[in-house]
Order: C-alpha cells, then structure tokens, then sequence
C-alpha cells in the first residue's frame, strides 16, 4: 500500500472520538512491517487531530477488530505508564521525539527489578511477547512531545487496555 493510498485510509469522524483508520491497510498482516511504513512516514500520524494531555500520555484509537488494535500515543513531557505488562503482544513504533523504555525481572507477581533501559529515537520499533516476561515502563523524559504507534493483540470491545498487571520497583 502506497503513501498517499495510507493517508486515504484514515477517516476525521465529527466526534472528539478523534481521527480513525476506516480500514487497516494491508501490510499482510505484519505489525513489522506496518510500523516501519508508518515511522519511515510520520506526517501520517503527526497531522493527525491527535488527543493530547497535559502532563500525561494520551491514547488515540485508530483501528480495532477482533484480534488486533492501533493505538497512537501522545507523551507530554514527564508522562510515564505505571509498570506494567501485557495480556496480548504488542509491537510499537516511535514515531517523533524520544522515549525512555525500561525493562524489569519480576520478583514476584508484584515486585520488580529493573534490568534494561534504552531510549529510542524516531524510527525505532519494539516488541513484546507474551511468551516471555514482558514487564516495562514507558516515559517521556525529554523536553518535548513525543508520539509512538502501538499495535497490540487485543479487541478494545472487550479489554480496557492491554495492561495484565502493574508492578512496583523493589527496595535496591
Ligand atoms: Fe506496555
């Protein structure tokens, strides 16, 4: 699926529900290759009435079914998600600005240890599996605004978020 041929897919709807995909473009079902169409053009996201919050993140539904939802995420400067992981996979994409992720070891089925932290750059795209720990945290730590695309292996019909369980970092 071409550039303009993407941009034709996403459909302004007169609520504050925001923009939405009318349908998923085809990249034969590859959340890869999907997020790598989708950072190496970021204006398809970034142009977008995106929803925004002071101080937080905002997540802007962009296209569900069944099995599979598309969410891009709006970080204000200083958000940050609890510590958390996931029922369903889940693959991301930064799409502008820069996002601290870092990765934890559970302790128990509460406590955390943390044990990786990378900052990603526009472009870069991640993934989480539920066949392994998946427990991490996400924040925005820069001075500006950063957006990243999410798709995730869930019906928004039928789970609040793909959060499974929230954790908390351990006494050092
Ligand atoms: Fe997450």
């Amino acid at each position: 699926m071409n550039h303009t041929a993407v941009a034709e897919a996403f459909q302004s709807t007169a609520q504050r529900s925001g923009p939405r995909l009318k349908t998923l473009p085809d990249f034969g079902g590859s959340p890869q290759a999907m997020l790598e169409h989708f950072t190496a053009h970021p204006g398809l996201i970034c142009d977008l009435d995106l929803e925004r919050q002071p101080g937080t993140y905002a997540r802007n539904l962009l296209w569900s079914d069944a099995g599979t939802s598309v969410w891009a995420m709006v970080w204000d400067r200083g958000a940050r998600t609890a510590i958390h992981d996931h029922h369903c996979a889940c693959a991301f994409g930064l799409i502008s600005g820069n996002l601290t992720e870092i990765r934890f070891r559970a302790f128990d089925g509460i406590r955390v240890a943390k044990t990786w932290e990378a900052m990603h750059q526009p472009g870069d795209i991640a993934s989480l599996a539920t066949t392994h720990p998946n427990i991490h945290q996400m924040v925005n730590d820069s001075d500006r605004v950063a957006i990243s695309l999410h798709i995730y292996g869930y019906d928004p019909r039928v789970h609040a978020s793909s959060v499974d369980r929230e954790y908390l970092l351990a006494p050092a």
